[in-house]
């Protein structure tokens, strides 16, 4: 059983999660046993997480056994489609046969629930960064949903690539939690606070689009067990309990993300592939597309509120 943090008189979050295991900042030992297994399966290059898929609309049992060894070891994949042309369906069906059935019915998604990522020209989706040609910064994705709209996994695929740029850098927020708790347990007591980050409401002409959501940064998921994280760089816009240790953590996270030996990926996807992760740390560099020679980066993107199945 999971017991959320208890804050004690001088602010600090008593032991956020208890009742053991490698997320329970108090368990050590048991820390330290999943923390060799995961480095110990942990790839060292992007590579070894590719997969070909010959059709998405139909995956093989071979393919669906591949994928699911890449997400476990870490938390991502990047599936290779043959020939067949790849629509929105054939996506749809990819996720299911992952055990991923809840689509997010976002605001900016089509009817069926898959996103189509393109630099927009007008209307509403131009606001908002993911549909422009400027870079994202490192985030989880839908950090400010409520808790039963938690997004556990997601799938981007490649139709078509920019001119230039439009590389993810992808990062295991498992592998994060290990530099952060290395550091100092006390990082993750204070990343696991329940009132570790807020996100403002979302206001648009004076109407509240989205309320205000504060939450912890490492959550453990009740039913799987998984750790799950929701965190942005993004410095404005969002409130950070207000705690020296927090304060730390927060500035120790983005050196992590930034260092040169961190375990990092950096992919740019090109037509035919995508990513296909439990919702793990990624960024996007910006792009050019160049509508002349037909190089208009054109991404879908699907979320989901279930997790990879692991079996
Ligand atoms: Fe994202």
């Amino acid at each position: 059983m999971m017991n959320n943090s208890i804050a004690t008189p001088d602010g600090r979050a008593s032991g956020s999660v208890s009742g053991g295991g490698p997320f329970d900042p108090a368990d050590h030992l048991a820390y330290g046993r999943w923390r060799e297994a995961k480095l110990s399966g942990f790839p060292d290059a992007i590579e070894d997480l590719a997969v070909a898929v010959v059709d998405p609309a139909r995956v093989t049992v071979a393919e669906r056994t591949a994928l699911i060894e890449r997400i476990r070891r870490a938390n991502m994949a990047i599936y290779r489609c043959g020939g067949a042309s790849v629509d929105r369906d054939a996506l749809r069906r990819l996720g299911q046969a992952l055990g991923l059935w809840r689509l997010d019915e976002h605001l900016c998604a089509e009817e069926d629930g898959i996103s189509q990522l393109q630099v927009s020209e007008g209307g509403h989706t131009g606001e908002y960064i993911p549909y422009t040609d400027r870079p994202l910064s490192w985030h989880c994705d839908e950090y400010y949903n409520a808790p039963d709209g938690t997004i556990r996994a997601m799938l981007l695929h490649c139709v078509s690539a920019a001119a230039e740029g439009g590389e993810n850098a992808l990062m295991d927020h498992e592998m994060l939690y290990i530099a952060l708790r290395d550091a100092g347990s006390h990082y993750i007591e204070a990343l696991m606070h329940p009132q570790a980050l807020t996100i403002p409401a979302n206001t648009q002409n004076g109407e509240v689009i989205r309320p205000e959501r504060t939450g912890p940064v490492f959550s453990v998921d009740p039913v799987s067990g998984a750790l799950h994280m929701r965190y942005t760089a993004r410095g404005r816009n969002i409130r950070w309990r207000d705690d020296p240790v927090t304060a730390e953590a927060v500035a120790l996270i983005g050196r992590i993300l930034e260092a040169p030996d961190s375990p990092v990926f950096r992919y740019r996807l090109r037509p035919g592939e995508g990513i296909l992760c439990n919702n793990v740390l990624h960024n996007r560099t910006g792009f050019r597309d160049d509508r002349e020679s037909g190089h208009r980066r054109l991404v879908y993107r699907a979320r989901f509120l279930d997790r990879v199945a692991e079996t």
